[in-house]
């Protein structure tokens, strides 16, 4: 292991992220991130969301040109590393398993440490890529695919998630909208874009009120699976006439429902140093509307780079910075887990 204290050298580290449908390697030097590199898996738009199996062999042939690309481009060779890291858990398990594979033969051969990462603390970690970092406590809104959750960070690797959704995730919200839309996946970009040129207060959905500082979005689902039935009977062409219309009015409820919780735990916490993070905080409306609430509330707000947002490796990398430097490493059985426990 390396000599943490004595070592006046750059540290170099390779990280992994495969936990979904994106292999994505990036090199950090320090705190600086070198490169990052995402080759995303076109394979599964014709099946409407995301086949497991298919996301674990893409994964395995995109592994080593994504690796070989991200030292490339940080001008390193595999002699300099001091780590390797890759992403633990949540995700899919035979997705999680290539990257965990990789990284562990790459470890042994190479002799360096081992760096598990949690995903979602990757997410919020990611905020401490770039200027401005946030200050502690930092209340950070987790929207991805998978997950959303409020998580008060105490310092880089002390969280607490203060609340999550009991069902589907925002992501799921935007993604499943835009199925019965009939747009292809992953449709909540493209919800984004048409939303831009609709009426966010044109229609309006029922949603279930959560408990403390929980979320649900299942309701939400339903009630606009019900509304465009009964419309489509009416006029078989409503949705056609009516998308951005009705992509506006969705997405207005999704942000509303994530905003109300939000400014509910920075009372809670007396949080003034807040953000969001996860795939959906690529969202325009919600990156517009954390400003403008940011600005009454007089947080501190933090929105990360469009490259950050989404599922990618250098915010990977820059969780396996700090526990390299608490010399948290892991043991050659370490096993990759599909559920979201933080440890
Ligand atoms: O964090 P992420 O890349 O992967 C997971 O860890 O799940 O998040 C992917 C999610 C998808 O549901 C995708 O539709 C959503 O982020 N997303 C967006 C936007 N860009 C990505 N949702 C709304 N508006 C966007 N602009
Ligand atoms: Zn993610």
């Amino acid at each position: 292991m390396p000599d943490l204290q004595t070592s006046s050298l750059s540290t170099y580290i390779l990280a992994i992220e495969s936990s979904c449908d994106d292999t994505s390697a990036a090199v950090i030097r320090d705190a600086e991130v070198l490169s990052n590199k995402v080759a995303n898996q076109i394979v599964h738009a014709q099946y409407g969301g995301v086949v497991p199996e298919l996301a674990s062999r893409a994964h395995m042939s995109n592994i080593v040109p994504v690796v070989d690309a991200a030292l490339k481009e940080a001008g390193i060779d595999r002699q300099q590393l001091s780590a390797i890291a890759f992403t633990q858990s949540p995700g899919l398990i035979g997705s999680l398993m290539v990257g965990a594979s990789f990284a562990k033969a790459f470890a042994q051969a190479a002799n360096i440490p081992l760096i598990a990462v949690h995903h979602m603390q990757a997410h919020v970690l990611a905020h401490f890529i770039t200027e401005p970092r946030p200050q502690f406590p930092f209340l950070c809104l987790t929207v991805s695919g998978g997950h959303t959750q409020l998580v008060l960070c105490h310092d880089y690797l002390k969280m607490e998630v203060l609340g999550e959704t009991l069902d589907d995730a925002a992501g799921e919200a935007f993604d499943k909208t835009a199925k019965i839309l009939g747009l292809p996946y992953p449709g909540g970009p493209l919800v984004d874009r048409y939303a831009k040129e609709g009426d966010p207060h044109r229609f309006k959905f029922s949603t279930s009120e959560m408990p403390e500082l929980n979320f649900s979005f299942s309701g939400l689902k339903t009630s606009i699976l019900y509304f465009l039935q009964k419309e489509q009977k009416a006029n078989p062409n409503f949705i056609q006439d009516n998308r951005d219309d009705i992509c506006a009015s969705v997405q207005y409820s999704i942000i509303k429902m994530l905003l109300t919780k939000l400014i509910k735990a920075a009372k809670q916490t007396g949080a003034k140093h807040v953000g969001i993070a996860g795939g959906v905080s690529a969202n325009s409306g919600l990156r517009a509307a954390l400003q403008e609430t940011g600005q009454k509330e007089g947080w501190q707000v933090y929105i990360p780079d469009f490259q950050y947002c989404t599922d990618n490796a250098a915010m990977i990398a820059i969780t396996a910075w700090y526990k390299y430097q608490r010399g948290e490493f892991a043991t050659m059985d370490i096993i990759p887990s599909a559920r979201a426990t933080w440890s």
